[in-house]
């Protein structure tokens, strides 16, 4: 019994006066410690941010299920496809005749090759390996384009703005566009000179409560579905 209780790193809190809650609370205040570094012993730490760069199973309902309209027929392009999810979740979800995914990383290509062999998807899926900027033909030749956080991670943010001009000048009109996050979210800290109303409209979701999934609030107000004008 309270065999974990070391001295020096157990901290005494009487529940009489200190409820779960307040715990809580003192903790998100940094004026209590939950956890101490294995290395030096320090109470003084902080929880790492997780973030993730593929879509969850749940966001990929929401947008092929309620977000688009049905894809039969349609080219649906995943732009930095990373381990292939859209691309995946746009085979099972959906109809559309032809799902394709540009990524810069061969190593990501190699993966997503690799899970379409093995389970058979080549009749639905294909991957390019390049950077987008070099194929406006790819970008051209789609119905949908999904585009979940592409480049904040991965490039300045001079670059960043250099590919959202270039996309501006090359999505056709009438693409449907799928960002995660917003495009508003997204522009906030780029000066592209690009003004959103001229360029795209927003869409409310196809089918509101088709997918039947329970995301928080935030997350579906992440998802957000514009057409080209
Ligand atoms: C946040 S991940 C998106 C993953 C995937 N679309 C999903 O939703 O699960 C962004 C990916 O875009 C790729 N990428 C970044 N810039 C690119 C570019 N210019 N052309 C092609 N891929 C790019 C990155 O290597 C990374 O794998």
């Amino acid at each position: 019994m309270n065999s974990d209780c070391t001295q020096e790193h157990t901290v005494h809190v009487d529940e009489f006066l200190y409820d779960n809650a307040t715990v809580d609370a003192l903790c998100d205040e940094g004026k209590l410690a939950r956890n101490y570094c294995l290395q030096c012993g320090s109470f003084s730490t902080r929880p790492l941010t997780f973030i993730s760069h593929s879509l969850s199973r749940e966001k990929l309902l929401l947008i092929f299920k309620s977000v688009l309209p049905p894809l039969d027929n349609k080219i649906v392009l995943d732009i930095g496809s990373r381990l292939g999810a859209a691309l995946f979740g746009a085979y099972v979800y959906s109809k559309a005749a032809k799902i394709v995914g540009i990524e810069i990383n061969s190593d990501f290509c190699n993966i997503q090759n690799k899970v379409i062999k093995k389970y058979n998807f080549q009749d639905r899926i294909e991957i390019i390996e390049g950077n987008i900027a070099h194929r406006p033909d790819v970008i051209l030749s789609a119905d949908v384009i999904i585009m979940n956080n592409v480049f904040e991670f991965f490039m300045e943010p001079e670059q960043q703005t250099s590919m959202w001009r270039f996309l501006r000048q090359t999505i056709k009109s009438g693409t449907l566009l799928v960002t995660i996050p917003s495009l508003e979210e997204t522009f906030s800290s780029l000066q592209t000179g690009i003004i959103l109303s001229e360029w795209v409209q927003e869409l409310p979701s196809y089918n509101p409560d088709a997918a039947g999934i329970t995301l928080s609030a935030d997350e579906m107000l992440e998802v957000k579905q514009y057409q080209i004008m």
